[in-house]
């Protein structure tokens, strides 16, 4: 975390740093796909060579000769005169190498349907549905944007969009329709593809709706001339003739013929919103060719993979970036089998997760760190239920991992023998880019520890300069590298302003790391206003813009406090308009909680809302979010000397202290 001087200390869930680690065993390095150490030194002699080394192991239709383009910084191009379809990468190539039997998908539906689809099945559905979306005017250049449970349509209706060569943009299903809205129009989206709804908590989600509200938000006039719906739940739906489809009524005219065609490497495959300091989400680009190559490689390396015997399964939804490159994009194009479940962990008991693995004979699980800290507060008597056996190998992502978390992920879920990868990126790093390799690192439960082979990244002072072993400082990565992204979505100088003005030509991610002694990498938690709630990345500015949006709210201020399960919380600071008569101050915090909810999505209902008469300003009329968020932790409020008013404070880290103490 960042003091007012900007300065690192340390991450509040890496309290205890342990200076134990555990080297990866005989056998584990006897299997490894990389147990050669000098694949480091030889990606960084020469980075390009080995990402062109990687970027050949898929299928070009028109082979690349030139590897990275730099001249035009930070607008990276690599592999640029080559060409490939990515959807054939995925699918095609690997029915063609005689595996069309190899099961893609193990689907696990919610209520407990479930369906194995092989590749060759996905290859004909995911052309059947090109043509498809082909008779709908989509075309090579064009946007599709996606609002859909997790099932495998959601990833056929991917896949069909990239092989016609035209860009996806997935939205998370948990959006409200504010926030869908938005997205399709900055996309500039002609079609909408979604489903009646999906199961979740064992009710029925349902999502058309929300894509009726949004298409009809603003007096309508969206650029979405269609809307295309998966049949999942049957629950009721309105379907507005002329606009609206049925998938499976449309998708009966067409065959499983289609010729998958090369696109420029540098064609954009999607386009995936993330929160940033603003109150207006970036639109970040992907590309193909150099997003494929390094999301297939870092799967393959880092997870060890086995395609012909490995279960795969990671649990993050597709909505999100983790779902792109590590459910769709790398296992499929490494020709991986995995699981896909369409619900929440505790639908109908906690053990579903572990059923799961037990059922299909999982092998590498990879999950995020606030899933596990759920998991350890329900107790280790229910995974200990369930045959886990199979597993060997676990992964980390989204968040910092607690040594604590580790542990408990290493001995109850690991059986104490699987590695496990704490996999540092972002959504605009499009893939991996600081973890251990399991038949080389000897792991630190709480560290991400080294860039992989091909990326450089390093810890810098606010200076630029190097910091030393043992010190803090802002994350930097030095190198262009394959899936980095392209730009932001129709703001070429927001994407300069935000990555690229503070330290030139190397990339700043917006995360504080220190090195440790050893010269390893410790993820501390973001620098700037955004939080990071179970995983998910969340904006201060897009909650308070929608706080002050209500009739109700005159002022607002957001802060992420830490919290035991979900790393961060969002708590609100919250003045209402004196001469409002609408909203009693009793009821406001309930009120404005789900007002935040229907205006962002469920992900960003705040966890407090605290009413009160001021907030704590400079003198220059700044919030100090600083000390609100000492206030929501219950430490001691810092240094106030620079605040207008210095009794502002003590009011409100009084009222939350009452509130506390009366939990
Ligand atoms: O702060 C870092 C944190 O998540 C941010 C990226 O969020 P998002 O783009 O939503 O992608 C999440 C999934 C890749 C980063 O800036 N983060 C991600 N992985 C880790 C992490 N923090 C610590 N350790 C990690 N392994």
């Amino acid at each position: 975390m960042t003091d007012q001087n900007g300065t690192i200390e340390s991450h509040p869930l890496q309290n205890a740093e342990s200076t134990e680690t555990f080297p990866p065993s005989p056998d584990f390095v006897g299997q490894a796909n990389l147990s050669d150490p000098s694949v480091y030194w030889r990606a960084a002699e020469d980075p390009e060579t080995y990402w062109a080394e990687q970027a050949e192991q898929l299928h070009w239709r028109k082979p690349f000769t030139e590897i990275l383009d730099w001249t035009n910084p930070p607008f990276a191009k690599w592999f640029a005169d080559g060409e490939l379809n990515v959807a054939e990468n995925c699918l095609d190539r690997h029915v063609a190498a005689g595996l069309g039997d190899r099961i893609a998908i193990h689907f696990e539906g919610e209520p407990g349907d479930s369906r194995s689809i092989s590749y060759a099945e996905l290859t004909h559905e995911v052309k059947r549905a090109a043509n498809m979306l082909t008779s709908l005017g989509v075309a090579a250049g064009d946007r599709v944007a996606i609002y859909m449970p997790m099932i495998p349509e959601t990833i056929i209706a991917m896949l069909a969009v990239a092989r016609l060569g035209a860009a996806h943009s997935v939205v998370f299903g948990g959006f409200s329709a504010e926030s869908l809205r938005a997205r399709i129009d900055d996309a500039e989206a002609e079609l909408v593809i979604t489903a009646d709804g999906g199961y979740r908590k064992g009710r029925v989600s349902a999502l058309k709706p929300t894509v009726d509200d949004a298409l009809a938000l603003h007096g309508g006039g969206s650029t979405a001339q269609r809307v295309l719906v998966v049949q999942r739940t049957e629950n009721d739906v309105v379907m507005e003739p002329g606009r609206d489809l049925w998938w499976h009524e449309e998708i009966t005219a067409f065959d499983g013929e289609h010729t998958p065609q090369g696109f420029p490497a540098e064609n954009p495959l999607f386009i995936l919103y993330t929160s940033g300091t603003t109150g207006k989400p970036k639109g970040i680009l992907h590309t193909s060719g150099g997003y494929l190559t390094q999301a297939s490689t870092t799967h393959r390396n880092v997870f060890d993979l086995k395609p012909d015997t490995d279960v795969y399964w990671c649990t993050a939804d597709i909505g999100w970036i983790t779902g792109h490159s590590y459910v769709v994009y790398g296992p499929l194009a490494n020709g991986a089998t995995q699981v896909i479940y369409e619900g929440t962990p505790e639908t109908p008991d906690w053990g579903r997760w572990w059923s799961i693995i037990q059922k299909y004979g999982v092998t590498i699980f990879y999950t995020a760190p606030t899933a596990i800290r759920a998991c350890m507060k329900v107790g280790r008597q229910v995974p200990e239920q369930y045959d886990l056996s199979s597993i060997r190998l676990l992964g980390s992502v989204g968040e910092p991992i607690n040594p604590e978390a580790w542990r408990w992920y290493h001995e109850v879920i690991g059986g104490g023998r699987a590695p496990i990868v704490d996999t540092w990126w972002q959504t605009e790093t499009g893939a991996l880019m600081i973890s251990p390799l399991p038949g080389i690192t000897a792991l630190k439960p709480g560290s991400a520890q080294t860039p992989l082979p091909g990326i450089s990244a390093a810890v810098l002072t606010e200076e630029g300069e190097p910091v030393k072993r043992g010190q803090g400082g802002l994350l930097v990565i030095q190198r262009p590298w394959p899936s980095m992204v392209r730009g932001i979505w129709g703001d070429p100088q927001r994407f300069i302003d935000t990555y690229w003005s503070k330290f030139g030509d190397q990339y700043f991610a917006g995360d504080g790391a220190r090195l440790d002694e050893d010269g390893d990498i410790w993820l501390l938690g973001r620098v700037d206003d955004v939080m990071n709630v179970s995983g998910h990345r969340l904006s201060t500015a897009e909650i308070e813009s929608a706080l002050v949006e209500h009739h109700a709210v005159a002022e607002s201020a957001v802060v992420g406090a830490d919290d035991e399960t979900t790393g961060q919380a969002v708590v609100a600071f919250v003045i209402l308009k004196s001469q409002q008569t609408l909203l009693d101050p009793e009821d406001a915090e309930v009120e404005l909680k789900k007002h935040v909810a229907a205006q962002i999505g469920a992900i960003a209902r705040p966890r407090q809302v605290f009413i009160v008469n001021e907030l704590p300003k400079t003198r220059s009329g700044k919030i100090m979010r600083r000390l609100l968020k000492d206030a929501a932790e219950g430490r001691e409020v810092g240094d106030t000397t620079t605040l207008a008013d210095t009794a502002v404070m003590q009011t409100i880290s009084d009222r939350v202290r009452r509130e506390r103490a009366a939990k």
